[in-house]
């Protein structure tokens, strides 16, 4: 009703208020690169696409006369407690959307209470981003490294920063296909964007000072070289004089490429991370029943059911799909958080009501920062989340946990 109320006071958004016109704006104001990068799906798109096909496959019944004149969005997460069931996804690259990004989405975040989550692909080092949010509540997102020292180096930093959760991808041990990047040679990676997390971390240092002590292979000046240091003196100038004194930009992004992740990881790994930390585990990624069985075996204290929004494998399952199969298997306790597809507050009661607890919004709140930086963010995040409180004003249901499977009908 304030959104309203500011409309009728002539108050003119700074974002549109529907996702497709949103979408249009950004892309007109976005490089082809950095559209290709934010926008882009793995593959044909398939998964993309099926993950807003899969909300249109259910209907959601209103109720009337329910006497709940307001409503109470908040929940309780491992963690701690939300004011609306909505975090911000983990966005890497974020600069590609403007420089400074992830600082202006951390300010967007704390000031309207949304949770965020830094990704370990951040282009500002977390501690930035926490002190930009004050007591504002953060989770880390992390890669799980090929190189221990930087698995134990980043989940320090993440308690140090302030992390009220730890979130470990599992879908991105190796980066999907991705045809419009690739298509243009083009991933932010490459230029040095994305990879502020691991520049920032003294075991990163140590790790590329190591390697750079082997039998040295002579520098040769290729011309990808070139380019590289190019981008990132328009990128980041201020790191990029920094790192030129030590360890060389070159040699950190040649190391970042090669330990970002483990394609090598297994449940093994994953059973070690109880004992790592004291922070509520996370495990991004799942779309299999048993996966999901597995990781709340292991001791996760929630599960994000998501294909990364489409960016990992083509023609894969819709993650709203996955989460009506998962929380089949794991029974109404566990909590599940849904990503992927997430476009509008009457997405987010549809997930709510086939059963997950809370969803992440992805490319939206990049949008909004394309379109109007911090502004721009908090915005969508408003409206997302006024949305959803008009459709549980108009359907009864004066709290998350009125949000029900008896709520909607295949459509
Ligand atoms: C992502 N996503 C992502 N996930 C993650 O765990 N770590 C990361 O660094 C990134 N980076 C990233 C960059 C960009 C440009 C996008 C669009 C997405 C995936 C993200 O967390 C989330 O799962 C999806 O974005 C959700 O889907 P929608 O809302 O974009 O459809």
């Amino acid at each position: 009703s304030t959104i309203y109320r500011q409309g009728a006071l002539g108050r003119r958004p700074v974002v549109p208020a529907d996702f497709a016109e949103l979408e249009r704006r950004a892309r007109r104001v976005s490089s082809a690169r950095a559209w290709a990068y934010v926008a882009g799906g793995a593959g044909e798109g398939r998964t993309m696409r099926r993950n807003r096909e899969a909300f249109d496959r259910w209907a959601i019944v209103p109720r009337m006369a329910s006497g709940a004149a307001d409503r109470d969005l908040s929940v309780d997460l491992p963690g701690g407690r939300h004011a609306a069931p909505v975090l911000l996804a983990p966005v890497g690259a974020g600069a590609l959307m403007g420089a400074g990004s992830d600082v202006r989405i951390a300010r967007a975040a704390a000031a309207t209470g949304t949770a965020y989550i830094f990704s370990n692909q951040g282009c500002t080092p977390m501690e930035e981003c926490a002190a930009a949010m004050g007591d504002a509540s953060r989770w880390f997102q992390l890669y799980w490294s090929k190189d221990e020292r930087l698995v134990e180096g980043l989940i320090a930093r993440a308690e140090a920063a302030g992390a009220g959760a730890l979130v470990v991808t599992l879908d991105t041990t190796v980066l999907g296909w991705r045809p419009r990047d690739l298509n243009l040679g083009s991933l932010p990676f490459s230029r040095g964007q994305g990879i502020a997390q691991y520049t920032s971390d003294p075991r990163f240092r140590e790790i590329v000072a190591g390697r750079a002590g082997r039998p040295a292979p002579k520098p040769e000046v290729t011309l990808g070289a070139v380019r590289t240091l190019l981008a990132m003196t328009r990128n980041h100038p201020g790191r990029f004089w920094g790192n030129l004194r030590s360890p060389l930009p070159r040699a950190s992004v040649e190391t970042f490429l090669d330990i970002y992740s483990n394609p090598g990881l297994s449940w093994e790994h994953l059973a070690t991370l109880r004992d790592r930390t004291r922070l509520p585990v996370v495990l991004k990624g799942i779309l299999h029943p048993d996966d999901a069985r597995r990781a709340f075996d292991l001791g996760a204290d929630a599960v994000v059911v998501s294909n990364h929004g489409g960016r990992q494998v083509d023609n894969a399952i819709a993650s709203l799909d996955a989460l009506v199969t998962v929380r089949e298997a794991v029974g109404p306790a566990p909590t599940l958080l849904l990503d992927s597809g997430i476009r509008s507050g009457a997405d987010v009661f549809t997930a709510l009501a086939l059963g997950a607890n809370a969803v992440l919004l992805g490319r939206p709140y990049m949008y909004g920062l394309a379109l109007a930086g911090q502004r721009g963010v908090e915005d969508v995040i408003r409206n997302v989340v006024a949305e959803l409180d008009l459709t549980m004003a108009l359907t009864g249901t004066p709290n998350i946990a009125a949000i029900t499977r008896s709520l909607l009908v295949a459509a």
